[in-house]
Protein backbone atom coordinates (compact mmCIF):
# COMPACT_ATOMS: atom_id res chain seq x y z
CA UNK A 1 0.00 0.00 0.00
CA UNK A 2 1.46 3.68 -0.49
CA UNK A 3 2.16 6.11 1.89
CA UNK A 4 -1.38 8.57 0.33
CA UNK A 5 -3.42 5.21 0.58
CA UNK A 6 -2.24 4.92 3.92
CA UNK A 7 -2.96 8.42 5.38
CA UNK A 8 -6.27 8.21 3.77
CA UNK A 9 -7.39 5.11 6.12
CA UNK A 10 -10.58 6.15 7.96
CA UNK A 11 -8.94 6.26 11.18
CA UNK A 12 -9.65 9.36 12.92
CA UNK A 13 -7.03 11.55 13.80
CA UNK A 14 -7.69 12.03 17.10
CA UNK A 15 -9.09 9.37 19.41
CA UNK A 16 -9.01 10.34 23.27
CA UNK A 17 -9.35 6.48 24.95
CA UNK A 18 -10.55 6.96 28.78
CA UNK A 19 -8.53 10.10 29.50
CA UNK A 20 -8.49 11.01 33.29
CA UNK A 21 -6.95 13.26 35.34
CA UNK A 22 -7.20 13.64 39.42
CA UNK A 23 -5.25 16.45 41.11
CA UNK A 24 -3.87 16.12 44.62
CA UNK A 25 -5.57 19.10 46.48
CA UNK A 26 -5.16 17.75 50.05
CA UNK A 27 -4.06 19.96 52.82
CA UNK A 28 -0.54 20.26 53.10
CA UNK A 29 1.12 16.88 55.24
CA UNK A 30 1.37 18.37 58.46
CA UNK A 31 -2.00 19.49 58.93
CA UNK A 32 -3.41 16.17 57.23
CA UNK A 33 -1.34 13.72 59.83
CA UNK A 34 -2.10 16.39 63.34
CA UNK A 35 -5.97 16.26 62.03
CA UNK A 36 -6.13 12.84 60.85
CA UNK A 37 -7.51 13.80 57.51
CA UNK A 38 -6.80 11.56 54.28
CA UNK A 39 -5.24 12.56 50.68
CA UNK A 40 -7.87 14.34 49.16
CA UNK A 41 -7.95 13.64 45.09
CA UNK A 42 -10.44 15.48 42.73
CA UNK A 43 -11.63 13.72 39.77
CA UNK A 44 -10.99 16.56 37.00
CA UNK A 45 -11.32 14.51 34.09
CA UNK A 46 -12.50 10.90 34.71
CA UNK A 47 -12.56 8.83 31.46
CA UNK A 48 -13.10 10.57 28.53
CA UNK A 49 -13.24 8.78 25.47
CA UNK A 50 -14.26 10.57 21.82
CA UNK A 51 -12.85 10.41 18.21
CA UNK A 52 -12.08 13.42 15.73
CA UNK A 53 -11.75 12.80 11.64
CA UNK A 54 -8.77 15.07 9.98
CA UNK A 55 -10.58 18.54 9.38
CA UNK A 56 -13.44 18.48 11.83
CA UNK A 57 -14.25 19.72 14.85
CA UNK A 58 -15.59 18.35 17.85
CA UNK A 59 -16.90 20.94 20.56
CA UNK A 60 -16.66 19.97 24.07
CA UNK A 61 -19.19 21.78 26.22
CA UNK A 62 -20.77 21.88 30.04
CA UNK A 63 -20.83 24.27 32.69
CA UNK A 64 -17.44 25.83 34.69
CA UNK A 65 -15.57 22.91 36.70
CA UNK A 66 -16.38 20.03 34.49
CA UNK A 67 -12.95 19.80 33.34
CA UNK A 68 -13.10 21.06 29.66
CA UNK A 69 -9.70 22.95 30.18
CA UNK A 70 -8.01 19.56 31.87
CA UNK A 71 -9.00 17.43 28.62
CA UNK A 72 -7.31 20.72 26.59
CA UNK A 73 -4.75 20.43 28.62
CA UNK A 74 -4.17 16.64 28.57
CA UNK A 75 -4.48 16.38 24.40
CA UNK A 76 -1.38 18.85 23.96
CA UNK A 77 0.75 17.57 26.94
CA UNK A 78 0.70 20.36 29.35
CA UNK A 79 -0.97 17.48 31.99
CA UNK A 80 0.45 13.69 31.95
CA UNK A 81 -3.11 11.54 32.50
CA UNK A 82 -3.99 9.86 35.51
CA UNK A 83 -5.25 6.99 33.15
CA UNK A 84 -5.92 6.45 29.30
CA UNK A 85 -4.32 8.35 26.75
CA UNK A 86 -4.31 10.13 23.34
CA UNK A 87 -3.41 8.70 20.16
CA UNK A 88 -2.87 11.21 17.98
CA UNK A 89 -2.07 9.89 13.69
CA UNK A 90 -1.80 6.38 15.04
CA UNK A 91 0.74 6.89 17.56
CA UNK A 92 0.70 7.14 21.33
CA UNK A 93 0.77 11.18 22.13
CA UNK A 94 2.08 10.99 25.52
CA UNK A 95 4.55 8.71 24.89
CA UNK A 96 5.91 11.04 22.03
CA UNK A 97 5.54 13.63 24.45
CA UNK A 98 7.70 11.94 26.79
CA UNK A 99 10.64 10.81 24.15
CA UNK A 100 12.59 12.12 22.08
CA UNK A 101 9.62 12.87 20.07
CA UNK A 102 8.01 14.93 21.78
CA UNK A 103 9.02 18.23 19.44
CA UNK A 104 7.42 16.94 16.54
CA UNK A 105 4.61 15.77 18.36
CA UNK A 106 4.62 19.77 19.82
CA UNK A 107 4.75 21.05 16.80
CA UNK A 108 2.02 19.22 15.45
CA UNK A 109 -0.49 19.76 18.13
CA UNK A 110 -1.30 23.26 19.17
CA UNK A 111 -3.20 25.16 21.74
CA UNK A 112 -5.51 28.53 21.71
CA UNK A 113 -6.78 30.10 25.03
CA UNK A 114 -9.05 31.68 26.34
CA UNK A 115 -7.38 34.77 27.13
CA UNK A 116 -5.27 36.48 24.72
CA UNK A 117 -4.33 38.93 27.22
CA UNK A 118 -2.59 36.53 29.55
CA UNK A 119 -0.57 34.30 27.00
CA UNK A 120 0.81 37.13 24.73
CA UNK A 121 4.14 38.33 26.05
CA UNK A 122 3.41 42.50 26.56
CA UNK A 123 7.13 42.91 26.24
CA UNK A 124 7.45 41.31 22.94
CA UNK A 125 7.14 42.43 19.72
CA UNK A 126 3.78 40.60 17.20
CA UNK A 127 7.18 39.90 15.37
CA UNK A 128 8.90 37.53 17.96
CA UNK A 129 5.59 36.40 19.58
CA UNK A 130 4.55 34.38 16.28
CA UNK A 131 8.26 33.75 15.46
CA UNK A 132 9.30 32.37 18.06
CA UNK A 133 7.74 28.54 17.84
CA UNK A 134 9.17 28.84 14.04
CA UNK A 135 12.45 29.44 15.74
CA UNK A 136 12.23 27.21 18.66
CA UNK A 137 11.39 24.46 16.35
CA UNK A 138 14.03 25.33 14.30
CA UNK A 139 11.62 25.42 11.02
CA UNK A 140 13.21 28.65 9.84
CA UNK A 141 16.79 30.70 11.14
CA UNK A 142 17.10 32.59 8.19
CA UNK A 143 16.08 36.33 9.52
CA UNK A 144 14.34 37.82 6.43
CA UNK A 145 12.90 34.20 5.77
CA UNK A 146 11.31 34.40 9.21
CA UNK A 147 10.10 38.05 8.49
CA UNK A 148 8.08 36.71 5.37
CA UNK A 149 6.40 33.71 7.13
CA UNK A 150 5.36 36.03 10.05
CA UNK A 151 3.96 38.60 7.40
CA UNK A 152 1.96 35.55 5.77
CA UNK A 153 1.04 34.14 8.97
CA UNK A 154 -0.52 37.70 10.31
CA UNK A 155 -2.21 37.95 6.53
CA UNK A 156 -3.54 34.56 7.19
CA UNK A 157 -5.31 35.60 10.18
CA UNK A 158 -6.61 39.01 8.46
CA UNK A 159 -4.18 41.73 10.17
CA UNK A 160 -1.19 43.16 8.16
CA UNK A 161 2.36 42.19 7.75
CA UNK A 162 3.26 46.12 8.93
CA UNK A 163 1.61 44.94 12.39
CA UNK A 164 4.71 42.93 13.34
CA UNK A 165 6.51 45.62 14.94
CA UNK A 166 3.70 46.29 17.06
CA UNK A 167 3.18 45.20 20.80
CA UNK A 168 0.45 43.45 21.88
CA UNK A 169 -1.36 46.29 23.67
CA UNK A 170 -1.39 48.40 20.54
CA UNK A 171 -4.35 45.96 19.20
CA UNK A 172 -8.15 45.28 20.32
CA UNK A 173 -9.20 41.80 22.07
CA UNK A 174 -10.19 40.53 18.65
CA UNK A 175 -7.13 41.40 17.09
CA UNK A 176 -4.72 39.84 19.91
CA UNK A 177 -6.82 37.13 19.15
CA UNK A 178 -6.14 36.64 15.91
CA UNK A 179 -2.30 37.24 16.75
CA UNK A 180 -2.33 33.87 19.11
CA UNK A 181 -3.72 32.08 16.26
CA UNK A 182 -1.17 32.73 14.20
CA UNK A 183 1.63 32.11 16.59
CA UNK A 184 -0.26 28.67 16.89
CA UNK A 185 -0.20 28.48 13.46
CA UNK A 186 3.35 29.09 13.12
CA UNK A 187 4.88 25.22 13.16
CA UNK A 188 1.95 24.47 10.55
CA UNK A 189 0.21 22.51 12.95
CA UNK A 190 -2.65 19.57 12.34
CA UNK A 191 -4.60 20.05 15.81
CA UNK A 192 -5.48 23.03 17.25
CA UNK A 193 -7.36 22.74 21.04
CA UNK A 194 -9.34 26.02 21.02
CA UNK A 195 -10.05 26.60 24.65
CA UNK A 196 -12.93 29.25 24.95
CA UNK A 197 -10.68 31.24 22.35
CA UNK A 198 -13.86 34.05 21.69
CA UNK A 199 -15.14 33.41 25.21
CA UNK A 200 -13.26 36.88 26.36
CA UNK A 201 -14.41 38.84 23.35
CA UNK A 202 -17.43 41.23 22.68
CA UNK A 203 -20.20 39.53 21.18
CA UNK A 204 -19.62 40.87 17.75
CA UNK A 205 -15.77 40.11 17.77
CA UNK A 206 -16.63 36.67 18.69
CA UNK A 207 -18.08 35.67 14.84
CA UNK A 208 -15.11 37.58 13.44
CA UNK A 209 -12.88 35.23 15.34
CA UNK A 210 -15.01 32.06 14.63
CA UNK A 211 -15.28 32.98 10.19
CA UNK A 212 -11.90 33.28 10.51
CA UNK A 213 -11.22 29.95 12.22
CA UNK A 214 -13.53 28.70 9.84
CA UNK A 215 -11.61 29.82 7.01
CA UNK A 216 -8.52 28.69 8.40
CA UNK A 217 -9.95 24.97 9.16
CA UNK A 218 -10.79 24.96 5.33
CA UNK A 219 -7.82 26.30 3.44
CA UNK A 220 -5.22 24.38 6.12
CA UNK A 221 -7.78 21.07 6.85
CA UNK A 222 -7.38 22.08 10.37
CA UNK A 223 -8.76 19.55 12.90
CA UNK A 224 -10.26 21.37 16.12
CA UNK A 225 -11.21 20.51 19.51
CA UNK A 226 -13.38 23.45 20.48
CA UNK A 227 -14.65 24.05 23.93
CA UNK A 228 -17.10 26.57 24.93
CA UNK A 229 -20.00 26.54 27.65
CA UNK A 230 -21.39 28.59 24.88
CA UNK A 231 -23.82 26.21 22.81
CA UNK A 232 -24.89 28.86 19.91
CA UNK A 233 -21.10 29.42 19.34
CA UNK A 234 -20.87 25.71 19.47
CA UNK A 235 -23.86 25.38 17.09
CA UNK A 236 -22.01 27.60 14.60
CA UNK A 237 -18.76 25.89 14.79
CA UNK A 238 -18.69 22.21 15.28
CA UNK A 239 -19.60 19.29 13.60
CA UNK A 240 -19.69 17.18 16.62
CA UNK A 241 -20.96 18.20 20.23
CA UNK A 242 -19.81 16.33 23.65
CA UNK A 243 -21.48 17.34 26.66
CA UNK A 244 -19.42 17.15 29.64
CA UNK A 245 -20.31 17.16 33.43
CA UNK A 246 -18.61 16.61 36.16
CA UNK A 247 -15.65 15.39 34.66
CA UNK A 248 -17.51 12.76 31.81
CA UNK A 249 -19.39 12.70 28.84
CA UNK A 250 -22.88 12.36 29.35
CA UNK A 251 -24.23 13.15 25.74
CA UNK A 252 -21.65 12.69 22.45
CA UNK A 253 -23.32 13.06 18.96
CA UNK A 254 -23.23 15.05 15.72
CA UNK A 255 -24.56 18.69 15.75
CA UNK A 256 -27.58 18.53 13.53
CA UNK A 257 -28.59 15.59 16.02
CA UNK A 258 -27.35 17.10 19.38
CA UNK A 259 -29.40 20.50 18.50
CA UNK A 260 -32.72 18.87 17.01
CA UNK A 261 -33.32 16.06 19.35
CA UNK A 262 -31.36 16.17 22.54
CA UNK A 263 -31.08 13.01 24.39
CA UNK A 264 -30.03 13.90 27.97
CA UNK A 265 -31.68 15.59 30.46
CA UNK A 266 -28.95 17.55 31.18
CA UNK A 267 -28.74 18.43 27.31
CA UNK A 268 -32.05 19.74 27.03
CA UNK A 269 -31.66 21.86 30.36
CA UNK A 270 -28.68 23.53 28.67
CA UNK A 271 -30.85 23.70 24.93
CA UNK A 272 -33.43 25.38 27.31
CA UNK A 273 -31.20 28.05 28.52
CA UNK A 274 -30.10 29.58 25.25
CA UNK A 275 -32.25 32.38 23.57
CA UNK A 276 -34.36 30.84 20.40
CA UNK A 277 -34.07 32.30 17.05
CA UNK A 278 -37.55 32.97 16.50
CA UNK A 279 -38.18 33.68 19.82
CA UNK A 280 -42.12 34.12 20.77
CA UNK A 281 -41.26 35.77 24.13
CA UNK A 282 -41.93 33.12 26.14
CA UNK A 283 -39.28 32.95 28.90
CA UNK A 284 -36.66 30.93 28.30
CA UNK A 285 -36.04 28.20 31.34
CA UNK A 286 -32.79 29.22 33.11
CA UNK A 287 -30.26 26.61 33.72
CA UNK A 288 -31.49 24.71 37.17
CA UNK A 289 -29.39 24.09 40.19
CA UNK A 290 -26.04 23.79 40.46
CA UNK A 291 -23.03 21.71 39.94
CA UNK A 292 -22.09 19.17 42.90
CA UNK A 293 -18.83 19.72 44.53
CA UNK A 294 -16.44 17.49 42.46
CA UNK A 295 -14.74 16.85 46.05
CA UNK A 296 -18.23 14.84 46.84
CA UNK A 297 -19.68 14.11 43.59
CA UNK A 298 -23.54 12.18 44.54
CA UNK A 299 -23.25 8.37 44.26
CA UNK A 300 -25.29 7.44 41.16
CA UNK A 301 -25.52 9.06 38.08
CA UNK A 302 -23.73 12.79 38.75
CA UNK A 303 -26.34 15.07 37.52
CA UNK A 304 -29.28 13.08 39.62
CA UNK A 305 -29.46 15.86 42.13
CA UNK A 306 -30.95 17.89 39.35
CA UNK A 307 -32.56 15.69 37.15
CA UNK A 308 -36.31 15.77 36.62
CA UNK A 309 -36.35 12.22 35.45
CA UNK A 310 -34.14 10.60 38.25
CA UNK A 311 -35.38 7.00 39.90
CA UNK A 312 -33.78 4.95 42.90
CA UNK A 313 -31.30 3.53 39.82
CA UNK A 314 -29.96 6.95 38.84
CA UNK A 315 -29.20 7.47 42.44
CA UNK A 316 -27.07 4.63 43.21
CA UNK A 317 -25.70 3.30 39.80
CA UNK A 318 -23.50 5.31 37.66
CA UNK A 319 -24.76 5.31 33.73
CA UNK A 320 -22.07 4.47 31.59
CA UNK A 321 -21.82 6.03 28.02
CA UNK A 322 -23.05 3.67 25.80
CA UNK A 323 -24.21 3.95 22.06
CA UNK A 324 -27.93 4.25 21.44
CA UNK A 325 -29.45 5.29 18.40
CA UNK A 326 -26.28 6.31 16.54
CA UNK A 327 -25.53 8.50 19.84
CA UNK A 328 -23.39 7.98 22.75
CA UNK A 329 -25.29 8.69 26.14
CA UNK A 330 -24.84 8.23 29.91
CA UNK A 331 -28.20 8.31 31.38
CA UNK A 332 -30.37 4.96 32.31
CA UNK A 333 -33.97 7.21 31.82
CA UNK A 334 -32.82 7.03 27.99
CA UNK A 335 -31.78 3.74 28.18
CA UNK A 336 -34.58 2.10 29.55
CA UNK A 337 -37.27 4.20 27.60
CA UNK A 338 -38.77 6.44 29.73
CA UNK A 339 -37.56 9.81 28.08
N1 LIG B 1 -4.29 22.35 38.72
C1 LIG B 1 -5.39 22.02 39.40
N2 LIG B 1 -5.32 21.67 40.72
C2 LIG B 1 -6.43 21.32 41.40
N3 LIG B 1 -7.67 21.30 40.88
C3 LIG B 1 -7.81 21.66 39.59
C4 LIG B 1 -6.69 22.04 38.78
N4 LIG B 1 -7.13 22.34 37.54
C5 LIG B 1 -8.46 22.16 37.57
N5 LIG B 1 -8.87 21.75 38.79
C6 LIG B 1 -10.26 21.41 39.18
O1 LIG B 1 -10.72 20.47 38.23
C7 LIG B 1 -12.07 20.71 37.89
C8 LIG B 1 -12.16 20.95 36.38
O2 LIG B 1 -11.53 22.18 36.07
P1 LIG B 1 -11.40 22.73 34.58
O3 LIG B 1 -10.83 21.65 33.74
O4 LIG B 1 -10.67 24.01 34.64
O5 LIG B 1 -12.93 22.95 34.18
P2 LIG B 1 -13.59 23.90 33.06
O6 LIG B 1 -12.52 24.31 32.09
O7 LIG B 1 -14.68 23.07 32.47
O8 LIG B 1 -14.16 25.08 33.80
C9 LIG B 1 -12.52 21.88 38.72
O9 LIG B 1 -13.15 21.38 39.87
C10 LIG B 1 -11.22 22.57 39.07
O10 LIG B 1 -11.33 23.25 40.30
MG1 LIG C 1 -11.94 26.18 31.42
Amino acid sequence: MSAAALSTAPQPLVQAHDLARTFDVSAPWLNRVLEGKPRTLLHAVDGVSFEIEKGKTLALVGESGCGKSTVARLLVGLYEPTRGGLTFDGQDAHAAFKGGNARAMRRRIQMIFQDPYASLNPRWLVEDIIGEPLQEHGLITDKAALKARVGELLQSVGLSPLDMVKYPHQFSGGQRQRISIARALATKPEFLVCDEPTSALDVSVQAQVLNIMKDLQREQQLTYLFISHNLAVVRHVSDQVGVMYLGRLVELADKHTLFDNPRHPYTRMLLDAIPKMHDTGKARTPVQGEVPNPLSPPPGCAFNPRCPHVNERCRTERPQLLTLGGIRIACHAVEEGRI
